[in-house]
């Protein structure tokens, strides 16, 4: 009998934890949780608190990381019903006066090991579910974000095709939150240099996890939480961009000078 489990990248904090913890609640079936990060001390104290945690600590940006995986699921052949890619990073400053190696680490991280990540799963995932995370930054090109948001519309792409071959298959969801409430906004420079129009919009990894489950059941195409972000969302559609991006580029010109 094939272990029926769930994968979850970026599972040390934010999102990914509590997909854990949400996945591990709603979905009894569930055997295990693979919780994939690299704070090690992270995992072993939410193993604690969720008991079907197995720990994989590594670095999703390290080709070895992926080797050992494949090694462990060609050797269980286990039933993947989540796979949960939530593993990310940003950083909020204009490319110019970002660090060579903080930009390859958001396009490594985000879009590589993303993808890698969801390949090598595919073959385990029959009648599963996939969630990725994108962001709303991935409806609009950003200035002072501009590497961020374009891996985030890679991941928004890349979740709208494979959805289509998978159809049938495999249903695959792109969540796309504004502003969450996890490490990742301090991380990324601290909310005192997120541009104010995006304050309001800060919601609980709670509700957007609670939202993303929800919609990744229904078999839905985006998971939007928020009246906020879906007003956000009908705007990049419907406004030119290059209004949007002056709008964004100004916003963040004031937080800079402030
Ligand atoms: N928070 C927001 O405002 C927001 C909004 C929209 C979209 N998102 C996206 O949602 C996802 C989750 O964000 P979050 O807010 O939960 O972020 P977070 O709190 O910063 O968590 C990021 C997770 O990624 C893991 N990670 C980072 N580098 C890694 C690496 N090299 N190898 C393996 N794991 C790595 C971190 O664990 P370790 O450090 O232990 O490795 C952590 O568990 C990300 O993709 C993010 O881009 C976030």
């Amino acid at each position: 009998m094939r272990k029926n489990i769930a994968i979850v990248t970026g599972a040390s904090c934010g999102m990914g934890r509590e997909f854990v913890r949400q996945l591990a609640k709603k979905e009894p079936c569930i055997e295990e949780i693979w919780a994939v990060a690299r704070n090690r001390t992270a995992l072993e104290a939410l193993q604690r608190e969720v008991s079907s945690v197995r720990i994989f600590s590594t670095d999703m940006t390290k080709q070895a990381s992926f080797d050992s995986l494949k090694l462990v699921l060609e050797k269980e052949k286990p039933h993947i019903s989540w796979l949960v890619c939530s593993a990310g990073a940003g950083t909020q400053k204009e490319v110019a006066k970002t660090e060579c190696r903080d930009l390859e680490n958001m396009i490594q991280l985000n879009c590589t090991a993303l993808t890698l990540m969801t390949r090598l799963c595919l073959p385990y995932c029959r009648n599963g579910q996939i969630l990725l995370l994108a962001s709303g930054a991935a409806f609009v090109p950003q200035p002072g974000f501009a590497v961020y948001a374009a891996s985030k519309a890679y991941v928004l792409s890349f979740a709208r095709a494979l959805r289509r071959e998978l159809k049938g298959q495999v249903r695959v969801t792109a969540v796309c939150p504004g502003p969450v409430d996890t490490p990742f906004l301090d991380k990324m420079g601290g909310r005192e240099h997120m541009p104010a129009f995006k304050k309001p919009f800060i919601a609980s990894p709670h509700s957007v996890v609670r939202k993303a489950i929800k919609d990744g059941k229904k078999g839905r195409e985006l998971s939007v939480y928020g009246i906020s972000m879906r007003v956000t969302q009908i705007f990049c559609k419907l406004l030119p961009h290059r209004i949007m991006i002056n709008i964004m580029y100004k916003s963040k010109r004031g937080v800079d000078r402030a």
